[in-house]
């Protein structure tokens, strides 16, 4: 019956790997419910790293059915490689489900996706070229291709031919680049994937179902952000799916009553890769910003593009909180502001000469939003070996308070390194 959701609540990257995998110890099933191998979710296990892209998280325990549900777009070549990575590492990954009803992403969608971006020049929106975007629109303009296709090769090379029928006049006459043929890729798909990929294409509705009905608890894992949102984002600089927690009603299959728990991660300050608006960011050269960076390893998980860094940002969090109906927050990179003199926290921003304390929705007026800082003195303690509460120092546990009462929710965890035993329940 319980039905917890774990959703970014910045610009991604926030943890959501670690807190799933965290929280994943209590639950049976953990269902991704939106976007592809644009994900890089670190889980750090007895100090060995796993870095996945499509396999939830939960992966790593016995006891947890992990799912691909029907919203999220999966490259079959990159689903096998990360099982079979994972394999070699001694995960076991043969409980792995996933939905007939998810979308494929094909060769022709990374070509799109990278030929859009260089299209765009200078307004490029900074995608990790991985055939997301137009993955999605092609399943919105019903042009898509199904796992489930794949399980009747007539229909799966009809609508290949369908689809790259009209694809290929975008690639040649649009982009000046060579046609694909569509039976190649069927031949190499249906060979290379089919096989391997059958024995755990499933029902995922159902399976999701048979679980709540049994009283099992469920883990929704989200990928990309709040802020990366394709409705509720810094559009067009988001990502294509619906990263939000009433994006599992849609890309699980489950109605919003069903959920009973929404924890949203958050670091202890911001980060962002690619482009967009970014009120709290410190740009390159700054101190703060590029100890933030060096400090808190700030680099793609998958892309090795460094994040942008800046200040936690209360205006954002607030929104983030009404946007998921978060329950709760989990607050991570604590440690990352161990040794700082000073810790900011953006509570309010000046637009026009006006403080304002919500999230403008006119988003030419978050790119002249600046922000203002209340400070907080630092604490300058290592608080990487904290599991108690009391562990942390006074200043920072003044930090997650203060950050709790600009929020509006209770911060229920923080952790204090990406090690899976580097958390504490936070109790304010
Ligand atoms: P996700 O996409 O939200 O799952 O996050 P990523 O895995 O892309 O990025 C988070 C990074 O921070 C990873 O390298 C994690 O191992 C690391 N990490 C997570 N929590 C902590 C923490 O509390 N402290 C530190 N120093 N690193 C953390
Ligand atoms: P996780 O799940 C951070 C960003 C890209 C780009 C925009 C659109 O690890 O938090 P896309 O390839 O999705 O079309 O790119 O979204 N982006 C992410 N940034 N973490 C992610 O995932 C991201 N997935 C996409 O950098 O700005
Ligand atoms: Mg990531």
């Amino acid at each position: 019956m319980p039905a917890t959701v774990v959703v970014g609540t910045q610009w991604g990257d926030e943890g959501k790997g670690k807190f799933t995998d965290l929280l994943a110890k209590e639950m049976s099933m953990v269902v991704r419910y939106q976007g592809g191998h644009n994900a890089g979710h670190t889980i750090v296990i007895d100090g060995e790293k796993f870095a996945i892209q499509l396999i939830p998280s939960g992966v790593f325990y016995d006891h947890i059915t992990p799912v691909i549900g029907n919203g999220v777009v999966v490259d079959p070549f990159v689903l096998l490689k990360e099982m079979d990575s994972l394999s070699q590492r001694g995960i076991d990954v043969s409980r792995l489900k996933l939905s007939g009803n998810a979308h494929l992403i094909l060769p022709y969608h990374q070509e799109l996706d990278a030929l859009h971006e260089r299209h765009l020049g200078k307004a490029k929106l900074g995608t990790t070229k991985r055939g997301i975007g137009p993955a999605y629109a092609d399943k919105a303009m019903r042009v898509g291709i199904r796992v489930q296709d794949m399980l009747d090769e007539t229909i799966f090379r009809e609508k290949l031919h369908a689809t790259l029928s009209h694809t290929n006049k975008v690639l040649t006459k649009v982009f000046n680049r060579l046609p694909l043929d569509a039976d190649e890729i069927a031949d190499k798909v249906l060979s290379e994937c089919l096989d391997q990929l059958k024995p755990h294409i499933a029902d995922s509705v159902n399976l999701v179902h048979d679980a709540l009905d049994a009283g099992q608890h469920v883990l929704f894992e989200g990928a990309q952000a709040t802020f990366l949102d394709l409705d509720h984002g810094t559009y067009p600089f988001v990502t294509s799916s619906n990263p939000i927690a009433g994006g599992v009603c849609a890309g699980a299959g489950i109605g919003p009553k069903e959920i009973t728990r929404v924890v949203g991660i958050a670091k202890a300050y911001v980060t962002r890769v690619g482009a967009g608006p970014f009120p709290s960011e410190l740009f390159d050269g700054d101190h703060d910003g590029d100890r933030m960076v060096d400090i808190g390893k700030e680099f793609g998980t998958n892309t090795g593009r460094r994040r942008r860094p800046g200040w936690f940002d209360a205006v954002m969090m607030r929104h983030a909180v009404r946007i998921n109906g978060l329950t709760e927050l989990a607050i991570t990179k604590l440690d990352v502001l161990d040794t700082f003199d000073t810790v900011k926290m953006c509570v309010a921003y000046e637009i026009d000469g006006k403080r304002v304390e919500k999230l403008p929705y006119h988003q030419s007026e978050l790119h002249r939003a600046t922000p203002i800082y209340e400070e907080f003195p630092g604490w300058n303690t290592d608080q990487t070996a904290a599991t108690e509460p009391d562990h942390l120092h006074p200043q920072a546990q003044a930090y997650l308070r203060a950050l709790e009462a600009q929020v509006g929710v209770p911060i229920t965890l923080a952790s204090t390194g990406p090690g899976r035993n580097q958390f504490i329940h936070w109790e304010s």
